[in-house]
């Protein structure tokens, strides 16, 4: 069975008061909700990493890291390394936010170096990708999409994918309020799986968390969750608010 899934990606909000104050209170409503097969998962600046992470009891919410640098040290001002993140107890990084990829040129070429990174210092990454509305409107999101999949990942090993999450985010959806429909969702969740499922096993892909994220929402997370390739959801402006986020788990 697939390992449901509920992120909230901070971006760049929360100071060090703000941030330690909504983790503990998603904390102490996660754990009255006794989830199971189900990660709750936050990912604050990497300013605010460590101060999460020490917050934190033995609840059942994971803290992880926005990006990482390929490299594994050296003169890259202002980067922070696998080696860095596992020194404070960060086992997980998002990589590839259509955030990273517009505004710091984040090409498919680096999230591969990346993606190696994870697997090397053994840690995992949630993979995002997903179409911009030209894309949408041309007809041309599963090509985009099946690009920016196979430039990170298709040199991967079969073993390798237990330690890959993949988000698709199209970008139009995504602090817009505009949300992709539950087919829009299901159908590239769908599309996605079949990809992996060709290019390895039906194993492999079976076995793979695909979570939706762009504006989800309490209101619309359940019609979403409930298509069986959406195994979760990748929360922006919801995560930022603790009933909003707990609304969101519940429906999972
Ligand atoms: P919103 O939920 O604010 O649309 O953001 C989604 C997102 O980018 C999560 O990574």
């Amino acid at each position: 069975m697939r390992t449901k899934i509920v992120a909230g990606n901070w971006k760049m909000n929360n100071n060090f008061e703000e941030s330690v104050n909504l983790v503990k209170a998603i904390e102490k409503k996660t754990d009255v909700l006794k989830l199971k097969n189900t990660r709750v998962i936050v990912a604050p600046t990497f300013v605010n990493l460590k101060s999460v992470v020490d917050s934190l009891g033995d609840g059942c919410v994971e803290v992880v890291a926005q990006n990482m640098h390929q490299a594994k040290k050296g003169a890259f001002t202002g980067e922070i390394s696998a080696q860095m993140l596992q020194s404070i107890g960060i086992k997980t990084v998002i990589l590839g936010h259509s955030e990273r990829r517009t505004y710091f040129n984040e090409t498919d070429e680096a999230l591969a170096e990346k993606i190696n990174t994870v697997l090397e210092n053994k840690m995992e990454a949630i993979f995002c990708f997903g179409e911009v509305l030209e894309d949408r409107k041309s007809d041309n999101h599963f090509n985009v999409v099946e690009s920016q999949i196979k430039k990170a990942l298709f040199h991967l090993k079969d073993t390798d994918w237990k330690s890959i999450v993949l988000a698709y985010e199209p970008v139009w959806a995504i602090g817009t309020g505009e949300t992709a429909s539950p087919e829009q969702a299901q159908e590239m969740h769908a599309f996605v799986r079949s990809l992996v499922a060709d290019k390895y096993s039906q194993a492999v892909a079976d076995e793979v968390s695909i979570l939706y994220g762009g504006s989800v929402k309490p209101g619309n997370a359940l019609e979403i969750f409930s298509k069986q390739d959406v195994d979760g959801g990748l929360i922006g402006g919801a995560a930022l608010n603790v009933d909003d986020f707990i609304g969101i788990i519940t429906a999972i």
